[in-house]
């Protein structure tokens, strides 16, 4: 298979190996390295029922001189643990985590795209619930696995800003599964992602779900927006996805630019105190934010062509670090040597 690295997007691609481990009777087995990418389960599972599954997002980044860095990946185990405990699944170790990730990424080395193309090697864990049930209880046995392909930019513009619209759906509840990283948040967000597609925007803005009045964030990432005085300012809120890539910011806007950096609510009204706005995850990296289709008009924030001077430094700085170019702060990086 010969992969065009510069012009990867975001889709599946089999790379060679998965991890695998089944939880049953109280414990996990050692877990094994497998070229299955098939899940051959229970009809019966709690997972294709009830939604009692849960996943991980993070990424390898091959560096200038070969070697390999995984960045905060001791996050998304914390992460999915949160998961698990709300949705009553088996938590997995952090160094049995850890050392999963680490394993698939080095079987799938030859896929992690040249530093220097942009592409990185996405890795997705996921715990899911399976084995006989039909009475909504939680499962009697958990499958985690590790899988990985090589991606591009998450959404199709990368540094190039795109248009969000507010949504008139909500995708979680105040005290529901927003803060979480379960399957279901993100069936309640297809419809409403389809039909922002279908109107030419790159996705919605969900709002706060009891007064739709602030903005909460992006169906696959979060929030932030560069005030006029020059203030790193991100969503709080109990329904969104506390996301690795905005507590980074927040550090880097504070510690290497010397922002204020904060999280407050961000009033709907409030658009024109930003002068620049983006979305941030993983997958997403940074994407600036041209414009917003708001219910009665349409924002520009910087541009809807070009990234926004601070955007652009707090990307620099982020991909700086993931990719070995900058010193870490201490402990966000976990660099393999091939
Ligand atoms: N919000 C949602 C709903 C997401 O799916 C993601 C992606 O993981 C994020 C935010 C960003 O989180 P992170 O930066 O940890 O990837
Ligand atoms: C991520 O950024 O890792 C995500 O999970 C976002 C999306 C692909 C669901």
């Amino acid at each position: 298979m010969t992969i065009d690295w510069d012009n990867l997007g975001f889709d599946y691609i089999k790379t060679p190996f998965r991890y695998i481990s089944n939880w049953k009777d109280g414990q996990w087995d050692d877990g094994k390295l497998t070229e299955d990418n098939t899940l051959h389960i229970h009809e019966g599972s709690a997972a294709l029922h009830y939604g009692q599954q849960c996943f991980e997002g993070l990424k390898a980044y091959r560096c200038k001189d070969g070697s390999i860095n995984l960045f905060r990946v001791d996050e998304n185990s914390k992460r999915m643990n949160r998961s698990a405990k709300r949705l009553l699944m088996a938590e997995v170790p952090e160094d049995k985590f850890i050392q999963a990730v680490e394993e698939v990424v080095k079987a799938n080395e030859a896929f992690i795209p040249p530093y220097g193309s942009g592409g990185t090697l996405y890795v997705r864990p996921l715990l899911v619930g399976v084995g006989e049930g039909i009475g909504v209880h939680s499962a009697p046995e958990f499958i985690f696995t590790v899988f990985c392909m090589p991606v591009g930019a998450y959404f199709k513009g990368g540094l190039t800003p795109t248009n969000f619209v507010f949504s008139d759906y909500d995708r979680a509840a105040p005290q529901g599964t927003g803060a979480i990283k379960v399957g279901g948040n993100y069936a309640a967000s297809l419809l409403p992602g389809e039909e922002a597609k279908e109107r030419s925007f790159s996705d919605c803005i969900y709002l706060d779900p009891a007064t739709h009045t602030k903005i909460e964030e992006v169906g696959s990432a979060n929030f932030f927006g560069i005030t006029n005085d020059d203030r790193f300012i991100t969503p709080l809120s109990p329904s969104i996805l506390p996301s690795i890539t905005k507590y980074s910011l927040l550090y880097l806007a504070e510690h290497k630019l010397g922002m204020e950096a904060v999280e407050e609510d961000v009033y709907i009204d409030s658009l024109e105190e930003f002068k620049e706005a983006g979305a941030c995850g993983t997958a997403a990296v940074i994407s600036p934010i041209g414009g917003i289709q708001t219910y009665d008009d349409f924002h520009v924030f910087y541009s809807e062509t070009e990234v926004g001077p601070v955007t652009q430094k707090l990307y620099d700085e982020l991909t700086g670090i993931q990719f070995g170019d900058i010193p870490a702060p201490d402990g966000w990086i976990r660099n393999i040597k091939i």
